[in-house]
């Protein structure tokens, strides 16, 4: 299939190691390299890279894949979208669909490059700039972060972006569908969308310019105007600065999360610059797994007002929901952050910072405490709400954190708090048998052949002595039979079996397979269990019809979690074994 092919060409083309360094500090160890996985939050390295095979695997949470994968995942783009990327920075011209896709997306980024520039030089550079340049120096911005940022004027005209563009090329539908011009759907006239605004470009998450947001100068309406929904432009899935805050964020494991775009940009002009833009009030689950993948640790700093206020509330409410931490640095009434640098300057600005970060969970009772102090019935409502948010917490530290915060703000006693939580070990048991793969829904044969591998790997003698009774025919479960022979040619070279180094023997597809087994909580077996476990699986692949029978119930018990029972037929299926055919 020709998308196989360049799924392989890319792969073959982009070195996942390199790809991977970009975002994850990784270490060579033996022939795979280590790092702190980017999917969860974790102290201990458990994300290795294969660099022979391509892949990447998650001892602690599972994430595994290609390059193209970890690219999607980290960038939040379609598959396809990652195959072009990557196609495009290996230099690789990708044939079939994906070239249409491709540049044209390429085309519609080169139309706003192009207009960046333009716009910018429009604005630091002309007469007709003066004015908006002005505007924007009074507000506090420095000609060097103009010229960082690249803001922009458009110009006063309704055709002056449309014949700019038509001299390079572009097509009016082209520039419609890159969001740069409006046309009258009645009349089929295009015109420019952004006149006489200051534009501030909006860059995606690997920095290319995808849309802008254009304020008005003075009190026209709107106030801001955006770009609207593209091929290259999604609302929903990009968060402003993102791509110039990411090693920041990732250094503070913080970011701070602002509501307008000016509030970012003039915020990056102090000594804050893990900032970023939610593009306006409304934040999606999508933009939260984005920077739960940089940082756990969101926090918000949105408008002091009533909007922002409303904001805060529901995202917090969200971030919690979705197991990431998150803080709220709540502003002086009716103050934006660009609004505080201008009144107080970035110094102080800096330290209130420092100094007024709660956890959602406090800030939230604070609010809620306003209004209700002298109302009992309010004030157990509030308790509860506090209770309940607090449950999302996972970290025990933290959590105790915020209940000492409670105690003091409710004025009771922190254990009374405590009480009504569910027990940790109760929460983390559940989740564990989440996690774990159960027997249930596994055949009786699967359970077996999983079994004898999980004791292969522990027992690399045992392996020897089987070795030679090891085929296809006894392994029949998919991918298993695989597993033994990378299990074989491992040991070849080591005595014990190291889970990291083992990666290399084995593909990706695999890995699943692997978790598997690894996971089973069996014992080991000895040399006459396995004799037997053998014998009964080589049994089944041709068994009489009471062996028959014997399976089938066996695998009942096993579906219905009667793991005693499952023991107890699984012997007699043993003895059944032995009698005619053993040695
Ligand atoms: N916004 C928008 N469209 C509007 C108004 C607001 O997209 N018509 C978004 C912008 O991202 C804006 C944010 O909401 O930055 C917050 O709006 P607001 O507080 O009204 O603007 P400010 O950021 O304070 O803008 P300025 O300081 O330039 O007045
Ligand atoms: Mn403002």
């Amino acid at each position: 299939m020709a998308n196989q092919s360049v799924t392989e060409q890319v792969k073959e083309s982009v070195d996942i190691v390199d790809l991977i360094s970009e975002y994850v500090d990784l270490e060579k160890r033996g022939s795979n390299y280590l790092g702190l996985c980017p999917f969860h939050n974790e102290n201990t390295p458990s994300f290795n890279v294969n660099k022979e095979k391509g892949f990447y695997y998650c001892f602690g949470c599972q994430a595994s894949g290609s390059v193209i994968d970890f690219y999607k995942e980290m960038e939040n783009l379609s598959f396809s979208e990652a195959l072009r990327d990557l196609g495009n920075r290996a230099g690789l011209k990708i044939k079939y669909k994906q070239e249409s896709i491709n540049s044209k997306d390429l085309q519609l980024i080169k139309m706003h490059e192009h207009l960046v520039d333009l716009y910018h030089e429009i604005l630091t550079e002309t007469k007709e700039g003066e004015t908006a340049l002005n505007y924007l120096l009074d507000r506090g911005f420095t000609l060097e972060q103009i010229k960082r940022e690249k803001i922009g004027l458009s110009p006063n005209m309704s055709d002056g972006t449309i014949k700019v563009l038509e001299k390079l090329g572009y097509s009016k539908e082209m520039m419609y569908q890159a969001g740069l011009v409006a046309r009258n759907e009645e009349t089929f006239q295009y015109f420019d969308r952004f006149r006489n605004r200051i534009m501030i470009p909006i860059k995606n998450h690997k920095g290319r310019y995808v849309a802008f947001t254009a304020r008005a100068l003075g009190d026209d309406h709107p106030k801001y105007l955006n770009s609207p929904e593209t091929d290259i432009f999604h609302k929903s899935r990009l968060i402003f600065n993102l791509s110039d805050s990411y090693k920041v964020i990732q250094d503070r494991k913080e970011v701070i999360m602002m509501e307008g775009h000016m509030d970012v940009l003039k915020v990056k002009g102090t000594n804050i610059k893990n900032v970023v833009g939610t593009m306006g009030t409304s934040v999606s689950k999508e933009q939260i797994e984005i920077l739960k993948r940089v940082t756990q640790n969101i926090t918000l700093m949105f408008d002091g007002d009533k909007a922002g206020k409303n904001a805060t509330t529901s995202v917090g409410e969200k971030i919690l929901e979705m197991q990431a931490n998150p803080y709220v640095i709540s502003l002086p009434s009716g103050m934006d952050p660009d609004e505080y640098i201008e009144k107080y300057g970035s110094e102080s600005f800096e330290n209130y910072i420092k100094e007024n970060r709660d956890h959602f969970i406090l800030y939230d009772a604070k609010e809620k405490l306003k209004d209700s102090k002298d109302n009992d019935l309010m004030f157990t409502e509030n308790l509860n709400r506090s209770i309940q948010l607090l449950k999302y917490v996972q970290n025990e530290v933290e959590e105790s954190r915020i209940l000492r915060g409670l105690s003091d703000l409710y004025e009771i006693e922190a254990d009374l708090i405590k009480r009504q939580l569910p027990k940790r070990k109760e929460v983390r048991r559940q989740k564990e048998t989440f996690h774990r793969p159960s027997i249930l829904n596994v055949t009786s044969r699967e359970f077996k052949e999983r079994h004898i591998i999980h004791t292969f790997i522990n027992d690399k003698s045992a392996l020897e002595t089987f070795k030679s009774k090891l085929d296809s025919e006894l392994f029949q479960t998919e991918g298993y039979y695989g597993i033994i022979k990378n299990l074989v040619e491992y040991f070849s070279e080591f005595d014990t079996f190291d889970k990291q180094m083992f990666l290399s023997y084995i593909d990706h597809e695999q890995l699943s397979n692997l978790e598997r087994i690894l996971d089973t909580d069996l014992p080991i077996l000895g040399e006459s269990e396995l004799n037997d476990y053998v014998n009964a699986i080589s049994g089944m692949s041709s068994s009489s019809g009471e062996k028959n029978k014997l399976i089938k119930e066996i695998e009942q018990a096993e579906l219905i979690g009667d793991d005693t029972r499952a023991l107890e037929l699984f012997s007699q299926l043993i003895e059944l074994q032995k009698s005619p055919k053993s040695k």
